[in-house]
């Protein structure tokens, strides 16, 4: 008898005996690496280091790494479990565990709105993904170590809305191409080959630090040793905030990723893995800007120009400082595209369901609406730059919506819904703890340490 004559006589079709169905990870290694892939993005190499100078360096370091123990870990691993168990569009996944636990199917609205923050995310990220873009490609073509004048740069890309256009485009349409292709042939490869590219630069660049620049053991300093009189309240609520957006919690997409994963049982573990990576590398993203920064006199307090300005001049000043700078923003690149798409996973997945077409249609509807937007947000940079949303310009109002309002909203809901409408019985099957301490402390976690935390993160960004 052939597998398959077994199989049918078994009473199972071909389809069903599979171990892994087609829309999933292929592993538990295959979804640490595509989550671990949103996790990595902007938020580490361009903002961690930004506001850890902003702020000082090591007392905010601290705090920030409490706040993903304490807050981001347990949000993660809730978001993960309800995704795991509910299906990948993140409203269906919420109606779905809602109603399972004998709940209101109005929690659904929960997930509908982390889609449309995410959509919101994506036409602000793929902007700044496209500065990155364009930096690759004037640090190739030796103009960037060229310039004079490291801010001429930064302020000419700004004011040239062809360009930032341009770039977001391009941009966007690598994610739009890499999502189209579907989870295990799209999303899974580009992290099983992004990653260890990404991983592999990384190291590089930190590795020349640590030779060239003689200023490394000043930068961990700077970075790890605490000065508890530099760190203000709206400090610690920024460490906070960061924490959360760092590790991709709150606009759904942890849910999407989730429902691909293989196997029950896994999310805690997985959510491990997935913050220590994502804090392994804001570290050492660190380790790998700061010593150039100093070795050059420079101010690391210098807020977003940080990597686009002040690293620029000091890579300008190092030998090989052209390929230096071309590694790095490939580095970035690399980093933000591995966001990017899972950014736009949860919304293709929406669309899919509701709308009834295939993954290519959606995958290209919502990449189209967040390229609209995107040239919005291009153009307030600079002949937009007059128009005011809420007094504010488009840009800075679209980020501190979906930074200041709808990611603590989202993370607070999935906190209360997984803290105290989820039953224990479905989280513990899906954390894969058992049922002692360890499950114990991340149900303490979701039920009165995030909330509480993200209500401060909320009233203050208010
Ligand atoms: N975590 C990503 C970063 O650090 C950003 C992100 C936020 C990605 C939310 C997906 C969802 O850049």
């Amino acid at each position: 008898m052939s597998t398959t004559e077994i199989v049918a006589a078994a009473g199972v079709s071909e389809s069903n005996s599979r171990q892994v169905p087609a829309g999933a990870f292929s592993s538990r290694l295959a979804f640490v690496l595509a989550a671990a892939g949103s996790a990595v993005g902007l938020g580490n190499v361009w903002k961690f280091p930004y506001i850890a100078g902003e702020n000082g360096g090591g007392a905010f370091v601290l705090v920030y790494l409490v706040c993903v123990a304490v807050l981001g870990l347990p949000i993660l691993m809730a978001e993960i479990a309800i995704g795991r168990r509910g299906g990948h569009d993140p409203a269906r996944a919420m109606r779905r565990v809602a109603e399972a636990n004998a709940r209101s199917p109005a929690w659904s609205r929960v997930g509908l709105v982390a889609v449309i923050a995410s959509f919101l995310l994506l036409g602000l990220y793929s902007v700044i993904a496209g500065w990155a873009l364009g930096y690759t490609a004037f640090a190739a073509s030796g103009r960037l170590s060229a310039a004079a004048d490291a801010g001429w740069v930064f302020e000419s890309l700004l004011a040239s809305p062809s360009w930032l256009i341009g770039l977001h485009s391009v941009f966007l349409v690598l994610t739009i191409a890499i999502v189209a292709r579907g989870v295990r042939e799209g999303i899974e490869r580009a992290a099983r080959v992004m990653m260890p590219l990404l991983f592999a630069l990384l190291r590089a660049i930190v590795a020349f630090a640590a030779v060239t620049t003689g200023t490394f053991v000043e930068a961990a300093t700077f970075l790890l040793a605490p000065d508890f009189s530099r760190l203000t309240p709206s400090a610690v609520l920024e460490a906070l905030g960061h924490s959360f957006f760092t590790l991709s919690v709150g606009f759904g997409v942890m849910m999407a990723y989730g429902s691909y994963l293989p196997k029950p049982g896994q999310a805690g573990r997985a959510a491990v893995a997935v913050a220590a990576i994502d804090t392994g590398v804001a570290l050492i993203a660190g380790l790998a800007i700061f010593p150039f920064v100093f070795a050059q006199g420079l101010e690391p307090s210098a807020g977003p120009g940080l990597i686009f300005v002040t690293l620029p001049a000091a890579f300008a000043a190092m030998p090989a400082g052209t390929v230096l700078a071309t590694t790095f923003f490939a580095f970035l690149v690399l980093a933000a595209l591995t966001s990017s798409i899972s950014i736009l996973e949860p919304i293709t997945e929406h669309l899919a369901r509701r709308l009834q077409i295939p993954r290519v249609a959606a995958a290209s509807l919502a990449g189209f609406g967040a390229w609209l937007l995107g040239i919005g947000v291009a153009l307030s940079l600079n002949v937009g730059s007059e128009v005011r949303v809420f007094g504010r310009s488009f840009f800075d109002a679209l980020d501190f919506l979906v930074s200041n309002v709808l990611l603590p909203c989202g993370g607070l809901a999935i906190a209360v819904f997984a803290g105290w409408r989820m039953s224990r019985r479905t989280a513990e099957a899906e954390l894969g703890f058992g049922s002692g301490r360890a499950f114990a402390l991340w149900r303490f976690a979701v039920r009165y340490v995030a909330p509480i935390g993200v209500a401060a993160v909320l009233l203050h960004g208010l």
